[in-house]
């Protein structure tokens, strides 16, 4: 059974045929996500507020990039693993693009990057298409300009920004990229872009107009604490299921319903 590839997604979109991406961290939890048929995973560096506790993922490194891209890969069979280009691992240009992916496909073993940006990033794009390796492009809201941006909020709003969105999926597109990520853009706006390319468009946010959604998989799945964004619908609620069944395991334990006699050895 081969993987998945960035071949296979342009049939699909040739197709019309829509497919599901999921975000995954570690290999235990992307087997899951494998063995339900989910094409293609991300190791995004959601990471860093999902599975590494920090508050955004502008502190996310390549050495943890690595780490988790290189589980998720060994704990599936059939997913296409795209990995995050983390900030500063590709900002100082495509040389240094190119060395960070040439890492990430190396030592993890990713099919494919992502990096944020559309014109901006285009060299980067360029460099690393041409040396093989398949690129994500991730434009709208992007999370690593946190600090510019001023928050998370809906990207593309305005006659002039709209423009410049479909500037940047243009650019990515001519760079070479085999599907672009929008995130939190008017679903209007989303579906023009998606027309308007012949690559995949990925959305989160993003309305039903793109060619396939992706969630970040402890909001699928109910596990984030706090506040659901209104992009997300939540698939379980596994943060309640978790919690029970560790104060289950408490209460047995301090009572002493836990071991039984079924799991001591004579
Ligand atoms: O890091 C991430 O999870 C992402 C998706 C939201 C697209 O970039
Ligand atoms: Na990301």
């Amino acid at each position: 059974q081969r993987r998945i590839t960035v071949r296979d997604l342009a049939a699909a979109k040739e197709r019309g045929e829509k497919w599901p991406m999921l975000t995954a961290y570690d290999a235990m939890t992307a087997s899951v996500f494998d063995e339900a048929g989910i094409p293609v995973l991300l190791v995004g560096d959601s990471a860093g507020n999902c599975h590494l506790g920090y508050d955004s993922t502008v502190p996310v490194t390549m050495d943890e990039m690595a780490v988790l891209a290189a589980a998720v890969v060994r704990g599936t069979r059939r997913a296409l693993v795209v990995a995050d280009l983390p900030f500063g691992a590709y900002q100082e240009g495509p040389v240094q693009a190119l060395r960070n992916a040439t890492r990430l496909v190396k030592e993890a073993g990713v099919g494919a990057v992502k990096l944020e940006g559309g014109e901006r990033s285009l060299p980067q794009t360029e460099l690393l298409v041409q040396a093989g390796i398949p690129v994500m492009a991730h434009l709208g809201l992007t999370p690593q300009s946190v600090n510019a941006l001023g928050g998370y909020y809906v990207q593309g709003r305005d006659e002039e920004a709209a423009q410049q969105l479909l500037r940047d999926a243009k650019a990515a597109q001519d760079a070479g990229a085999f599907a672009v990520v929008l995130e939190l853009v008017p679903a209007e706006l989303a579906a023009e872009v998606t027309r308007s390319l012949h690559i995949p468009t990925v959305g989160i946010g993003a309305g039903a107009g793109c060619d396939a959604q992706v969630l970040v998989w402890t909001d699928m799945a109910g596990l984030t604490s706090g506040r659901v964004p209104r992009f997300v619908k939540q698939y379980a609620k596994l943060r309640e299921a978790l919690g029970e069944a560790a104060r289950e395991y408490a209460q047995d334990v301090v009572g002493g319903a836990f071991p039984a006699e079924e799991h001591s050895f004579h």
